[in-house]
Protein backbone atom coordinates (compact mmCIF):
# COMPACT_ATOMS: atom_id res chain seq x y z
CA UNK A 1 0.00 0.00 0.00
CA UNK A 2 1.87 3.36 -1.07
CA UNK A 3 0.22 5.98 1.85
CA UNK A 4 2.38 9.25 0.38
CA UNK A 5 3.35 10.18 -2.95
CA UNK A 6 5.04 13.07 -4.33
CA UNK A 7 6.86 13.83 -7.81
CA UNK A 8 8.92 16.82 -8.39
CA UNK A 9 10.97 18.88 -11.03
CA UNK A 10 14.22 19.59 -11.32
CA UNK A 11 15.95 22.31 -13.40
CA UNK A 12 19.33 21.75 -14.44
CA UNK A 13 22.16 24.18 -13.03
CA UNK A 14 19.25 25.55 -10.66
CA UNK A 15 21.29 25.95 -7.52
CA UNK A 16 18.94 28.49 -5.87
CA UNK A 17 16.48 25.38 -5.39
CA UNK A 18 19.19 23.09 -4.17
CA UNK A 19 18.18 20.62 -1.13
CA UNK A 20 14.44 21.55 -1.68
CA UNK A 21 13.25 18.43 -2.74
CA UNK A 22 15.37 16.49 -0.36
CA UNK A 23 13.79 19.18 2.44
CA UNK A 24 10.18 17.83 1.31
CA UNK A 25 11.01 14.41 1.41
CA UNK A 26 12.54 14.84 5.39
CA UNK A 27 9.42 17.02 6.45
CA UNK A 28 6.95 14.16 5.14
CA UNK A 29 9.17 11.54 6.97
CA UNK A 30 9.18 13.42 10.10
CA UNK A 31 5.44 14.05 9.81
CA UNK A 32 4.51 10.57 9.90
CA UNK A 33 7.05 9.45 12.23
CA UNK A 34 9.90 7.37 10.16
CA UNK A 35 12.44 5.92 12.08
CA UNK A 36 15.75 9.02 12.48
CA UNK A 37 18.09 6.39 11.46
CA UNK A 38 16.21 5.89 8.07
CA UNK A 39 15.27 9.16 7.57
CA UNK A 40 18.76 10.39 7.94
CA UNK A 41 19.91 7.76 5.10
CA UNK A 42 17.37 8.99 2.87
CA UNK A 43 18.07 12.52 3.50
CA UNK A 44 21.18 11.98 2.60
CA UNK A 45 20.43 9.75 -0.60
CA UNK A 46 17.67 12.00 -2.00
CA UNK A 47 19.93 15.06 -1.42
CA UNK A 48 22.93 13.46 -3.45
CA UNK A 49 20.34 12.12 -6.12
CA UNK A 50 18.87 15.69 -6.13
CA UNK A 51 22.31 17.38 -6.79
CA UNK A 52 23.16 15.05 -9.33
CA UNK A 53 20.55 16.01 -11.48
CA UNK A 54 21.18 19.81 -11.12
CA UNK A 55 24.55 19.32 -11.74
CA UNK A 56 25.29 16.48 -14.15
CA UNK A 57 22.23 16.43 -15.80
CA UNK A 58 19.70 18.49 -18.40
CA UNK A 59 16.72 18.04 -15.39
CA UNK A 60 14.05 16.07 -14.49
CA UNK A 61 11.98 14.44 -12.00
CA UNK A 62 12.26 12.49 -8.52
CA UNK A 63 9.35 10.19 -7.40
CA UNK A 64 9.06 9.68 -3.72
CA UNK A 65 6.88 7.51 -1.83
CA UNK A 66 6.07 5.80 1.57
CA UNK A 67 4.33 2.64 1.79
CA UNK A 68 3.87 1.02 5.09
CA UNK A 69 7.26 -1.47 4.83
CA UNK A 70 9.10 0.84 1.97
CA UNK A 71 10.53 4.06 0.60
CA UNK A 72 11.09 4.26 -2.60
CA UNK A 73 12.54 6.85 -4.90
CA UNK A 74 13.03 7.17 -8.36
CA UNK A 75 14.62 9.39 -10.28
CA UNK A 76 14.75 9.93 -13.97
CA UNK A 77 16.72 12.75 -15.84
CA UNK A 78 16.48 13.90 -19.39
CA UNK A 79 20.03 12.84 -20.08
CA UNK A 80 23.16 13.20 -21.08
CA UNK A 81 23.51 9.94 -19.49
CA UNK A 82 26.67 8.24 -18.17
CA UNK A 83 28.90 6.64 -20.60
CA UNK A 84 30.62 4.11 -18.13
CA UNK A 85 28.37 3.48 -14.79
CA UNK A 86 31.12 1.31 -13.35
CA UNK A 87 33.46 4.64 -13.41
CA UNK A 88 31.10 6.63 -12.28
CA UNK A 89 30.29 4.61 -9.12
CA UNK A 90 33.75 4.91 -8.39
CA UNK A 91 34.15 6.97 -5.31
CA UNK A 92 37.17 9.93 -6.18
CA UNK A 93 35.27 9.69 -9.50
CA UNK A 94 33.80 12.87 -10.91
CA UNK A 95 33.46 15.13 -14.19
CA UNK A 96 32.28 18.44 -12.09
CA UNK A 97 33.83 21.53 -13.83
CA UNK A 98 35.96 23.42 -11.91
CA UNK A 99 32.76 26.13 -10.81
CA UNK A 100 30.92 23.50 -9.88
CA UNK A 101 33.50 21.92 -7.28
CA UNK A 102 34.19 25.99 -6.17
CA UNK A 103 30.82 25.41 -4.60
CA UNK A 104 31.64 22.36 -2.97
CA UNK A 105 30.18 19.50 -5.35
CA UNK A 106 32.76 17.25 -7.19
CA UNK A 107 34.58 14.83 -4.81
CA UNK A 108 33.00 11.85 -6.44
CA UNK A 109 31.43 10.58 -3.10
CA UNK A 110 27.54 11.07 -4.01
CA UNK A 111 26.79 7.71 -6.46
CA UNK A 112 28.80 5.49 -3.99
CA UNK A 113 27.21 7.28 -0.90
CA UNK A 114 23.93 6.88 -2.28
CA UNK A 115 24.56 2.88 -2.54
CA UNK A 116 25.57 2.99 0.35
CA UNK A 117 23.29 4.48 2.37
CA UNK A 118 20.34 2.53 0.68
CA UNK A 119 18.85 -1.03 1.16
CA UNK A 120 17.86 -1.36 -3.06
CA UNK A 121 19.80 0.45 -5.34
CA UNK A 122 19.57 0.71 -9.14
CA UNK A 123 21.46 2.74 -11.75
CA UNK A 124 20.20 2.38 -15.71
CA UNK A 125 21.53 4.97 -18.39
CA UNK A 126 20.96 5.33 -21.93
CA UNK A 127 23.86 8.02 -23.24
CA UNK A 128 21.84 10.62 -25.46
CA UNK A 129 18.67 10.01 -23.67
CA UNK A 130 18.73 9.58 -19.58
CA UNK A 131 19.90 8.36 -16.35
CA UNK A 132 16.86 6.38 -14.12
CA UNK A 133 18.07 5.92 -10.52
CA UNK A 134 15.61 3.61 -8.03
CA UNK A 135 16.53 3.59 -4.63
CA UNK A 136 14.65 1.77 -1.71
CA UNK A 137 14.99 1.35 2.03
CA UNK A 138 12.69 -0.78 4.37
CA UNK A 139 10.71 0.47 6.88
N1 LIG B 1 22.25 12.25 -13.36
C1 LIG B 1 23.45 12.19 -13.94
N2 LIG B 1 23.57 12.42 -15.27
C2 LIG B 1 24.77 12.34 -15.88
N3 LIG B 1 25.92 12.04 -15.25
C3 LIG B 1 25.87 11.81 -13.92
C4 LIG B 1 24.63 11.87 -13.19
N4 LIG B 1 24.90 11.58 -11.90
C5 LIG B 1 26.21 11.36 -11.83
N5 LIG B 1 26.81 11.50 -13.03
C6 LIG B 1 28.24 11.27 -13.37
O1 LIG B 1 28.81 10.42 -12.39
C7 LIG B 1 29.91 11.09 -11.75
C8 LIG B 1 29.99 10.66 -10.30
O2 LIG B 1 28.84 11.14 -9.59
P1 LIG B 1 28.97 11.38 -8.02
O3 LIG B 1 27.67 11.88 -7.50
O4 LIG B 1 29.51 10.13 -7.39
O5 LIG B 1 30.10 12.49 -7.91
P2 LIG B 1 30.04 14.06 -8.21
O6 LIG B 1 28.60 14.49 -8.36
O7 LIG B 1 30.92 14.35 -9.35
O8 LIG B 1 30.65 14.66 -6.87
P3 LIG B 1 29.92 14.76 -5.43
O9 LIG B 1 28.62 13.98 -5.54
O10 LIG B 1 30.86 14.14 -4.46
O11 LIG B 1 29.69 16.24 -5.20
C9 LIG B 1 29.64 12.57 -11.98
O12 LIG B 1 30.81 13.35 -11.89
C10 LIG B 1 29.07 12.55 -13.39
O13 LIG B 1 30.07 12.40 -14.35
MG1 LIG C 1 27.18 13.94 -6.98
Amino acid sequence: MIAIQRKYSIERRDFQSAGQVSSSIKKIMKQVGVNPEVIRRVSVASYETEMNIIIHSNGGTMEFSIGSDYIKIIALDRGPGIDDIDLAMKEGYSTATKDVRELGFGAGMGLPNIKRCADDFDIQSEVGKCTRITIGFNL
